[in-house]
């Protein structure tokens, strides 16, 4: 059945006011994910996206829980990799609608630019207390996960050098290698990187520390059922 005009009418002024996606930064991130696999972009999350976070953190709205990791969640083993608490944003929540829009227009364009093929998306909220870290660890296993582009937000002003709790990617499992760089959790910087390539770690920091962090993840549907998130 042909949509109704009402719900036509309903759908285009309900796209048109969300402010139009910046394409000049998803072309940067395009480029750089491009050329080394990761991209990095200081205050470039829109404000809109940004301050809606930032009101969720403000209006208590989420619940934030210890993460699982994998499956057979073992606490003890977590305590030792995670110390942070999470709230996933599964789409319920009025103040995480920009972040998801953002995200959804930043998919289309990858899958535009690159053919990337991504498909669905999942997203929470961290939250580092003082002392709090993540271990080195991968969001992907080749072959065991189809998460293919981690993205990652900044929720904190006026983050000092002193502060620490910085994102710390290494270029692969080799211990020896060293550091490949180091991100400042500065308000509204972003960081997007290919999943199962770069092993990372957080810091732990002085001071409360937020983030936003998301996945997005191929299609593995099998017989006709749409393969969940998580
Ligand atoms: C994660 C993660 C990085 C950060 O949640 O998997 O690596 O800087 N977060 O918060
Ligand atoms: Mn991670």
């Amino acid at each position: 059945m042909p949509a109704s005009p009402t719900a036509v009418v309903n759908l285009s002024s309900r796209l048109h006011a969300a402010e139009p996606p910046d394409e000049t930064l998803f072309a940067t991130i395009a480029s750089q994910l491009e050329t080394r696999g990761y991209a990095i972009c200081p205050a470039a999350l829109p404000a809109a996206v940004s301050d809606s976070l930032l009101a969720a953190l403000a209006a208590g709205e989420g619940e934030f829980a210890p993460a699982a990791i994998g499956r057979g969640d073992d606490a003890q083993r977590n305590r030792f990799v995670r110390r942070d608490t999470i709230y996933w944003l599964d789409g319920a929540q009025p103040h995480a609608a920009a972040w998801r829009q953002w995200c959804e227009a930043l998919r289309l364009y990858l899958n535009r630019r690159l053919f990337l093929g991504l498909f669905s998306f999942e997203s929470h909220l961290a939250h580092y207390a003082p002392g709090d870290f993540y271990k080195r660890h991968r969001d992907a296993f080749r072959g065991e996960s189809n998460r293919l582009l981690s993205v990652v937000g900044y929720l904190n002003r006026g983050w000092q050098p002193d502060d620490g709790g910085e994102l710390v990617i290494y270029p692969d499992d080799d211990q020896a290698a060293g550091e490949l760089l180091r991100v400042t959790p500065s308000f509204a910087s972003l960081v997007v990187f290919l999943s199962e390539e770069f092993p990372h770690e957080v810091l732990p920091a002085a001071r409360d520390r937020y983030s936003v962090a998301g996945w997005f993840r191929l299609n593995s549907s099998i017989g006709g059922q749409i393969d969940p998130p998580r």
